[in-house]
């Protein structure tokens, strides 16, 4: 009886804690209403944003992209075309002609001491850069049409000026905020002496992705970004933006829908651990959202999490190791890993053996349930973000049913085995009269910031002759 009270006291502690895990879990299971209250949230900072007296106000900026349209399929021609702010630095080269887009590219590193030093530094790096491909390419001597992506919040007053609202994501070089980044580019060319360059446009990557999107798909309005940050770009109706003169036709908006929540109004469903990353990030208090859903802070997430559940002795024997103390070691790779489903257990422990985390098959098992319940959040959260735009959009345009197509492009959307489910099925549910086709974009930020430079061009035309 000795050995039977016993195994029944391990049954209930293994009991006990199994309450407390699913305790944890259970505070990233949003419900129904949770879901439709993110939704109209959302839904109202959008106007918010939209409105010339609530706009300097608004936590999502709507900000004018003075993108007009999409290509109609007459551009042609050979563009440069820089993207920073992804995963990677890239330099493009780009070339048009009759409908068929070819590329050359180059990537990259920004090492950490660039990306946090001072502005000058960062653009003399990304003109280095731009001198290699150029010799790489043996492109030196031409001067080509360049369109810049850029994908941060930019406040534009016309295609060819962006000054930099304030960094997100891994970026904090000094003296940028409120400058004008292409100002920035062109001094920086200067500075160097060695070749000029036409800069024609300055992009958002939601912008190029909704636009690479659109040249070949006419229904495409929307842009997605589902990676290191998240955001969305869409057509929106002049007579709705306030903020730039004229009523007829549309403008895309970029919405920097990321910073969502920094007025506190989603603090209800933030959790602890999104708190503590937030406070451990580089731009604490902003980007609440972005924080929740996207690429650069699920890992964080979970290793927050796992640090909790360890210090209630609920994982890893209670020991908090040094790797698990360290900042970043979940990246999305890994998180896209551990859920796939064709992975057997012992593969997720060899995962973490290689993040230097020693687990028993318990933990793989823990560390895969909370891996699943952070990115099921992130994607449920976008999702219900979506519903927002193609609703309103919907109710704008007076119709019953709306059928669109969304560009997307990023990691988190790309590589994770269940994030775009997920979004697809939570856009369906909290819009049912929406039908919306998601559009996976071929390097949209290359490719759209060519066709844009290529309209942008094309419009400036007959003012130079
Ligand atoms: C961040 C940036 C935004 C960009 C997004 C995706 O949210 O602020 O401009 O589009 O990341 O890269």
């Amino acid at each position: 009886t000795k050995g039977a009270a016993m195994v029944t006291a391990v049954a209930s502690r293994v009991q006990a804690q199994r309450k407390q895990i699913d305790k944890v879990l259970a505070l990233f299971q949003l419900t129904r209403e949770q879901l439709l209250g993110v939704r109209d949230k959302m839904r109202a900072e959008l106007e918010y944003g939209l409105k010339k007296k609530t706009h300097s106000l608004a936590t999502v900026k709507m900000l004018p992209t003075y993108v007009y349209g999409m290509p109609d399929g007459t551009e042609k021609g050979k563009f440069l075309a820089l993207d920073l702010g992804g995963t990677n630095f890239r330099v493009l080269l780009v070339k048009i002609r009759r409908r068929s887009v070819r590329m050359y590219n180059k990537i990259f590193a920004i090492p950490l001491e660039i990306m946090q030093g001072t502005g000058e530094e960062l653009f003399d790096h990304i003109v280095q850069c731009i001198a290699d491909f150029l010799d790489y390419m043996g492109l030196k001597g031409a001067q080509l049409p360049l369109g810049f992506t850029f994908s941060f919040p930019c406040r534009q007053t016309c295609i060819d000026k962006g000054t930099l609202v304030g960094w997100t994501k891994g970026f904090k070089a000094t003296d940028c905020e409120g400058e004008d980044v292409v100002d920035m580019l062109r001094e920086a060319i200067k500075r160097r002496n060695e070749f000029d360059l036409d800069i024609v446009a300055i992009v958002n990557d939601t912008v190029g992705t909704m636009m690479t999107c659109g040249y070949e798909d006419p229904r495409c309005e929307i842009g997605l970004i589902a990676g290191t940050g998240s955001n969305v770009c869409y057509m929106e109706e002049m007579r709705n933006i306030e903020l730039v003169d004229g009523d007829e036709g549309r403008m895309c908006v970029n919405t920097e829908w990321g910073g969502f929540g920094d007025n506190g109004c989603i603090d209800d469903i933030r959790t602890q651990y999104d708190k503590e990353v937030d406070e451990g990030s580089l731009n604490a208090g902003k980007q609440r959202y972005e924080k929740m859903t996207s690429g650069m802070y699920l890992g964080e997430i979970v290793r927050r999490i796992l640090i909790d559940l360890t210090r209630q002795g609920l994982l890893f024997r209670g020991q908090i190791s040094e790797r698990l103390r360290t900042r970043g070691i979940f990246e999305t790779k890994f998180l896209s890993q551990i859920e796939s489903d064709r992975l057997a257990l012992l593969q997720v422990r060899r995962i973490l053996q290689q993040l230097g985390l020693d687990s028993t098959c318990e933990d793989s098992i823990v560390v895969k349930e909370v891996c699943g319940a952070v990115s099921r959040r992130a994607a449920q959260m976008c999702g219900a973000g979506m519903a927002a735009i193609v609703e309103k959009r919907r109710e704008d345009q007076g119709l019953q049913h709306f059928k669109v197509t969304v560009g997307v492009d990023g990691t988190l959307y790309k590589l994770h085995p269940h994030f775009s489910r997920i979004l697809q099925e939570t856009v369906k549910e909290l819009a049912p009269q929406c039908d919306v086709t998601f559009m996976l974009s071929e390097d949209g930020s290359g490719k759209g910031a060519a066709l844009i430079t290529a309209v942008a061009k094309r419009l400036q035309q007959p003012r130079k002759d």
